[in-house]
């Protein structure tokens, strides 16, 4: 049952690329014919409408907007506004998380990682004593920093980042001030007539890069595992199969798994659950779709009895909806598509947005506020209980049941991983040292559906590296299309080269671990680093590159700043709309190198990437001696 030649829909999951081809409804895969002939000024970055004597487009004839602004200039501004706009979104989550964890520590709620507490704790200075105080205590640091002035460097990236990296920040002047302030001064930056040094610009996106990675992917991760639990390395069922129709389904999407923490532990209790059976249900049960999806299936071992599984990344959305078994959406963050909510309508389900910064036109606006969470996890639950009577004997199922796998492995972080490994990193070292494995590849970011298609550059390049016994590591959707791909079962050890196979296999791993939510790309951050404390060598020498293959929003290149601060070698399989000008694609493809160590490598070709990026890796291994 699966079609190979589909032109309505291409995507790397073949099951999946056939049912939306046969879905009733339009979807984001039905659209991309019709945007095909895409504006080439756009596609360049030199298109520039940031005043009325605008737009002005950069040609041979016409090399200067009206205003005297060169190609550079305005790519650098376009490039700065996506940036700073990326960098503001995951600012916003980490706020959102330090805000729910103060909240919750301050009123003597549940706190269930006590580990990563202790770690925060130590990493900040916070004396021993009562955890909740502690608890609350981190948490205002966290605030502390974001809300500091742009002048004065932020306090916490000094304990959480790694020192030789700390030293080159500090020698490039990119050591970012409050982080909500670097946002809004990255946006003065790249205003009408103010700055026209793309250098300068620039380099403030590597310090929005860095505010975004130390804040906003590190901490967001380590404040949430205080909350919700530590992710456990585990197996888990993931795809459209995990949706259960005889439940009462409620998908969820978004970034800030935080908001949820209440409504979750309402869904643990008896009493809760009775509600959906008295509908006739065999219970509510959580369907995973996006990010906040993932981080549910990262944590999967606290919530096994009300958490179906993650079924799909952000463009697997529509499909996931389209099966007619979920009940209601509830969002609070991107990668919510505006797509859902026709689907949504037509399908009669219900949808609640937890935050106004993600607010659908046709989704009722729920704002989570944590002295009202009882009232609000209850409102909730009656909604959903009613949209379930209302919808299910109206609305036909059309259920994708095979799909996906059960025994994805899940729950992988930097703690788990090092547990796994006994507690050291000495035996993945040992592995890389001794070339059974080549290097590591962080496969991070998105999913999109122009390169090549909905997780083809993804799933290809993953397949390419694997084969040459490189590991990859990955986080964001575009390990949401991996797993549905089968890529992290054990068994997919055989996709692996001859090396890393024999490894996996003695290992009973797959070639690729799934760090869960794009926010992990921390997590990443920290194998890294420790990595490169073990060896004592600074993060740019690891054999290690990232690739964020099939970026989507101006969040990835938020996080693509952070990959460049670091000194990593960042693959994309689209340019970020620099091609325009010579200075900015120089700067980051070449320049870069001096500066912090890091490179952006632009091909669209999983072969070829894969070669690159394999390279590089080998010319690592060599400058190490290994
Ligand atoms: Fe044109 Fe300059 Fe105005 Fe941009 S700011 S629209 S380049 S005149
Ligand atoms: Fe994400």
């Amino acid at each position: 049952n699966q079609c190979y030649s589909c032109t309505t829909c291409k995507s790397a999951d073949k099951p999946l690329e056939c049912y939306i081809a046969g879905l009733p409804m339009e979807t984001s895969h039905h659209r991309v014919e019709g945007q095909s002939v895409k504006c080439g000024f756009g596609l360049q970055g030199v298109c520039c409408r940031l005043c009325s004597n605008g737009p002005c487009r950069i040609t041979p004839e016409a090399p200067h907007g009206i205003c005297g602004a060169s190609a550079d200039v305005i790519v650098a501004r376009n490039f700065l506004r996506a940036v700073a706009a990326g960098s503001g979104c995951y600012i916003h989550v980490v706020e959102t998380t330090a805000l729910n964890l103060k909240e919750t520590a301050l009123s003597g709620g549940a706190l269930k990682g006590m580990n990563a507490l202790e770690h925060l704790c130590q990493l900040f200075a916070i004396p021993q004593g009562d955890p909740h105080t502690r608890a609350a205590a981190v948490a205002q640091a966290v605030l502390d920093d974001l809300y500091l002035p742009d002048y004065t460097p932020m306090k916490l990236q000094q304990k959480l980042s790694y020192g030789p990296r700390l030293a080159k920040w500090n020698e490039l002047g990119i050591l970012p001030g409050g982080a909500k302030s670097e946002v809004c001064a990255g946006v003065v930056k790249c205003s009408t007539n103010l700055n026209s040094d793309p250098t300068d610009m620039l380099l403030h996106c590597l310090k929005l890069g860095i505010s975004t990675g130390v804040y906003g992917l590190m901490l967001t991760n380590l404040l949430n595992d205080v909350m919700l639990g530590e992710p456990e390395i585990t197996p888990a069922p993931v795809g459209l199969g995990v949706i259960d129709p005889d439940y009462i389904n409620i998908m969820i999407t978004g970034h800030q798994h935080s908001i949820f923490v209440h409504l979750q532990e309402q869904l643990k209790k008896p009493e809760v659950q009775e509600l959906a059976k008295a509908a006739g249900a065999r219970g509510f049960r959580l369907v995973g779709c996006t990010c906040v999806g993932q981080d549910l299936q990262l944590r999967g071992v606290h919530y096994q009895d009300i958490f179906s599984g993650h079924a799909g990344n952000n463009y697997t959305s529509e499909a996931v909806l389209a099966t007619g078994a979920i009940d209601a959406v509830l969002s609070e963050f991107n990668c919510t598509l505006p797509g859902i909510e026709p689907i949504c309508d037509r399908l009669n389900i219900r949808q609640i947005c937890l935050d106004d910064v993600a607010k659908k036109q046709n989704a009722e606006l729920k704002p989570f506020v944590f002295e009202d969470r009882e009232r609000i996890s209850r409102e909730i639950l009656e909604e959903i209980l009613e949209s379930y009577k209302n919808r299910r004997a109206r609305v036909p199922l059309n259920l994708l049941p095979e799909h996906g796998n059960t025994n994805t492995i899940t729950g992988v972080s930097e703690v788990s991983l090092k547990k796994f490994l006994g507690g050291s990193w000495k035996p993945l070292i040992d592995l890389i040292a001794s070339g059974d494995i080549k290097g590591i590849a962080g496969v991070v970011g998105c999913s999109n559906l122009t390169a090549g298609g909905h997780d083809v550059l993804t799933v290809e390049l993953t397949r390419e590296l694997i084969a040459r016994d490189i590991l990859v590591l990955t986080a964001g959707c575009s390990s949401g299309g991996l797993e549905n791909c089968g890529l992290m079962t054990p068994e997919a050890a055989r996709l692996a080269g001859p090396k890393l196979r024999a490894v996996c296999e003695s290992l009973g791993i797959p070639p690729v671990l799934n760090f869960g939510p794009c926010l992990a790309i921390g997590r990443l951050e920290m194998v890294a680093t420790e990595l490169a404390q073990a060896l004592n060598v600074d993060i740019p020498q690891l054999p290690l590159v990232l690739s964020a293959a099939q970026w989507l929003e101006e969040q990835a290149l938020a996080d693509g700043a952070f990959g460049l601060a670091l000194g990593l070698p960042l693959h994309l399989g689209l340019p970020p709309f620099i091609t325009g000008s010579s200075l900015v694609t120089k700067i980051l493809t070449e320049d870069m190198k001096a500066l912090t160590g890091g490179q952006v490598i632009v091909n669209s070709h999983a072969g070829e990437s894969a070669d690159i990026l394999e390279q590089i890796i080998m010319d690592k291994r060599q400058a190490l001696n290994i």
